[in-house]
Parts: structure tokens; C-alpha cells; sequence
């Protein structure tokens, strides 16, 4: 009989100790975190699931590359073989390295965005809206219907939705529209995958206008094994082959290599266009540097440029879509509403569903990742009302899985965690914002508990 254990395909080879600090110990922290576990130190964290951004750990193989970093200002062999692995997959001209995926979307609207203009995504992740909204475009959103509903299982509900794309840019005139993004997978959406599929719908609809899509390709690897998964005709490809055929469909993208780079930092911009990629090297050097190191270490673009490839070893992405799944099933077995299907990188509680008496005016997310913190050690992030104010229509908790760093044993803990808050969810009150941030305000909002407020609305 065949064996059906996944298991973590690696091997471990240098140990992190974690620490233990006692339920008092954390509510203390908590209260001086203002409620906001951005504001934790991370040595006070049993299990950190605040994101898949930068944490995951590195492999032999990088470390080695590492070491063959040259630090060159200008012209490094680093440079090279960084821009021949992303070009191997993405297949763009021009590729532009940052020192992380903001860098190369400010640069991007900077150069391809004005005042007035509107720029479509699937959903708008919270530093691509504010690096738009902060050269006077307008972020529209336009996911697929099925996404607003969490509990809805469908394959692939990162998808944009096309009808209203074509009527948007019918509404607001095809000149308004400077590009359109697609966010693969749609981290904002819940951890969701976008079909092939809909890459060609929505790419048939740009060209007719002469528009550039752009594909925010942070997790370009993950939604390419879904693909492989879920969409009838790509069974028999390889992961490789299904993420350069996405990207065919693409005239540029913006890239977090924190994500599917399997890298600590850094990012890369790319485009077909040659006017535009000068415009942006010219805004590189302004702020990141030198176009061969945008802002990186030459050890880390070696780093990004097998990080790359391992993303895409199929064994890596079974066990990381297989382990993330499990953490959704076994707590949603139990009951806890999660945004169904499981993403790829990250598990999202519906909060509003888990917390129904507390008003999304009063933080459910900020208050029930407060809640996981003081159970049980682990870091998650709210990824609604306080994220998104008025935006928002959901409040979800992310849980985030770093790559390659923690072992089904630590997932079976967090699921202890979560169904023991479970049990005791009537008891959770929501927040109130006593401070914010004039951008990107979930970083340093603090909060009080609302039984401690005075008598009057909370404002989100
Ligand atoms: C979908 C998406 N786009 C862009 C970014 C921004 O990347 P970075 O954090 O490297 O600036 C992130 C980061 O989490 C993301 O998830």
C-alpha cells in the first residue's frame, strides 16, 4: 500500500529555540501592546503566524549561493544570475530589483500613475492601495462575487471579476486606466487562487483597450500548483510551466521575494516596455540604488535566485498547500468559520462569524488575534476593518505560515489554541481605536478594551 503521510520535505538543520511566557505574562504585554501584536516583541511570540513575509527559512542550497554574493556596486555577477532566474520563469524585458515588493509598487505607480486615474485589482493588497492612493489614483477593487462569502467553497475565488472590469473601464474611459493588476494568489481575498482562466479574460479585456496588466506575483509558485490542482486541462504540467504561462499573459509584474522568492528580503519590478523600465531605473537609483542591486545585497539576490526555483520544486508546494489545508480543516471540523477553501499561505478566521456580537465598528479581528496571543503565544493579524477602514467587508484573522519553519507538531498546538478560544468566544469584547496613523494605520494602531470605554460609538 502506498504511503500517505505528507511530510515536510526537508531536514532540519540549525534549531531556533522558542520561549514560553505564562498567560499572565502575555495579557500584561498585550495591554502594553495596545492591543495591537505589532507591537510585541517577537521574543515574547510562542508561534508567530503575523505573516509569510520574509520568515520562512532559508535552504542549504541558498546559504551556500550566499556565500558567492559579490558586492560589486555596479555590474555584479549576483545581478546576472538573479536576473536570469526571474527571467526563466517571469519572462519579462526589463527586471528591476527592489528591496521589497513596496519599493517596486511605489516606483511602478510613481512612473505609470497620476492623479485621477483608477487602477483595477482583484483586491488590492494594503501597501499596493496605499502606494496607489498616494499618487492620487484610485484602488478599485473588483473580486468575484463568491469571494465576499467566506464559508463558499469555490476553486478559484481570487478570480477578478471581468463583467465589472469591462464596465469600469467603459464608465471611467480606457485613458483613466494606466494598468490593472492581478494579485496571485489574492492575499487580501483570503490566501485564494486566480485561474488561468480568468488571467485570459482579464488580459483579453486590456488588450482591447491598449491597457498593461500587471500581475502582483508575491505568491506566483503557490497559485501555480492550485492551478495544477483545480483547473481542468493543467494536471499533467509542472508548476514551472503553468508560472511562465501566466505570466505570458502579463505585460509586467511587482514581486515580493519575501513570499514565493523564499528569501528574508528583497523584490523586483519588471516590464515589456522599454520607456517605462528606463523611467523606473531612472526613480531606482533615486531611493533603492544601482540597477544591478536595487537596494540588495548581492548575497540576496543570490539568495532569490534559487529561491525561486525551489518554490517551484513540486514536493515543496504539495506539502506547503497540504499543511496549510490542514490547519483550516482540522479547526473548521470543530465548527470555527474559516474562509473556505483553505488559501495557500495562510488560514483566515471569519471573525464577524466567530465573534457575532461584536460589531466590526469594535475590531472583531484586532480582538480575537488579541484573544490567540493571550491563549496560547501565537501571532496572527487582522486583516479587515482596521486594515482597510471603510473598504473593508470582512473582518478576517490571518494566520500565516512561514515557509519551511514550523512542523505539523506546532500546527497541532495552534489548533489547541484556537478551539480552547473557541469554547470561550461569548466572553470576547470588542476594542476601541485610541490611536491612528494617518497610513497603512494597523501597524501602529493602539487600542482599549471596550468595557473600559466610555459610553458613546466606537469609529472604525
Ligand atoms: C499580495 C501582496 N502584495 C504586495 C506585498 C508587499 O510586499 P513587501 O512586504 O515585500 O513590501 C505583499 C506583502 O505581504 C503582499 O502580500
Amino acid at each position: 500500500m502506498a504511503i500517505k503521510t505528507i511530510i515536510e520535505p526537508f531536514r532540519i538543520k540549525s534549531v531556533e529555540p522558542i520561549r514560553q511566557t505564562t498567560r499572565e505574562e502575555r495579557r500584561r504585554l498585550l495591554e502594553a501592546a495596545g492591543y495591537n501584536l505589532f507591537l510585541i516583541p517577537s521574543t515574547d511570540i510562542l508561534i508567530d503566524l503575523l505573516t509569510d513575509s520574509g520568515t520562512g527559512a532559508m535552504s542549504t542550497e541558498q546559504w551556500a549561493a550566499m556565500m558567492r554574493g559579490d558586492e560589486s556596486y555596479a555590474g555584479s555577477p549576483s545581478f546576472t544570475r538573479f536576473r536570469d532566474s526571474v527571467q526563466a520563469i517571469f519572462g519579462f524585458k526589463h527586471v528591476i530589483p527592489t528591496h521589497q515588493g513596496r519599493a517596486a509598487e511605489r516606483i511602478l505607480f510613481s512612473v505609470m500613475c497620476k492623479k485621477g486615474d483608477v487602477v483595477p485589482n482583484n483586491t488590492h493588497f494594503d501597501t499596493t492601495r496605499a502606494n496607489c492612493e498616494f499618487v492620487g489614483a484610485e484602488a478599485v477593487d473588483l473580486p468575484v462575487p463568491e469571494a465576499s462569502q467566506p464559508s463558499l467553497v469555490h476553486p478559484f475565488k481570487g478570480n477578478m471579476d471581468t463583467a465589472k472590469l469591462a464596465q469600469l473601464i467603459e464608465r471611467v474611459g480606457a485613458k483613466r486606466v494606466p494598468l490593472v493588476m492581478l494579485t496571485v494568489t489574492n492575499n487580501s481575498g483570503g490566501g485564494q487562487p486566480v485561474s488561468m482562466a480568468n488571467i485570459r479574460a482579464v488580459k483579453e479585456i486590456c488588450a482591447r483597450h491598449a491597457i498593461p496588466l500587471y500581475i502582483d506575483a508575491c505568491r506566483f509558485a503557490e497559485n501555480s500548483y492550485f492551478i495544477k490542482q483545480r483547473e481542468p486541462g493543467y494536471a499533467g504540467k509542472t508548476p514551472r510551466a503553468i508560472a511562465q504561462e501566466m505570466f505570458r499573459h502579463a505585460d509586467g509584474c511587482t514581486m515580493s521575494a519575501k513570499k514565493d522568492g523564499m528569501a528574508n528580503i528583497g523584490g523586483f519590478l519588471c516590464t515589456n516596455d522599454d520607456a517605462v523600465a528606463q523611467h523606473e531605473r531612472d526613480l531606482l537609483i533615486l531611493t533603492e540604488g544601482f540597477p544591478t542591486y536595487g537596494g540588495l545585497a548581492g548575497r540576496d539576490l543570490e539568495a532569490i535566485a534559487v529561491g525561486l526555483n525551489e518554490a517551484l520544486e513540486e514536493d515543496y508546494l504539495n506539502y506547503r498547500i497540504v499543511s496549510t489545508a490542514y490547519l483550516g480543516d482540522h479547526i473548521a471540523k470543530e465548527g470555527v468559520p474559516i474562509v473556505q477553501p483553505p488559501g495557500g499561505h495562510a488560514i483566515y478566521i471569519d471573525a464577524r462569524a466567530f465573534l457575532p456580537h461584536v460589531a466590526p465598528t469594535e475590531f472583531p479581528g484586532v480582538a480575537l488575534a488579541g484573544e490567540l496571543y493571550v491563549e496560547g503565544g501565537i501571532r496572527s493579524v487582522e486583516i479587515g476593518t482596521l486594515m482597510f477602514g471603510e473598504h473593508a467587508t470582512m473582518d478576517l484573522v490571518r494566520l500565516a505560515i512561514p515557509r519551511r519553519v514550523y512542523t505539523q507538531s506546532h500546527i497541532d498546538y495552534v489548533i489547541e489554541v484556537i478551539l480552547e478560544v473557541w469554547k470561550r468566544r461569548e466572553a470576547i469584547r470588542g476594542l476601541v481605536l485610541t490611536h491612528q496613523a494617518p497610513f497603512l494605520r494597523h501597524f501602529t494602531a493602539r487600542f482599549r478594551p471596550l468595557a473600559m470605554a466610555p459610553a458613546r460609538p466606537a469609529t472604525p
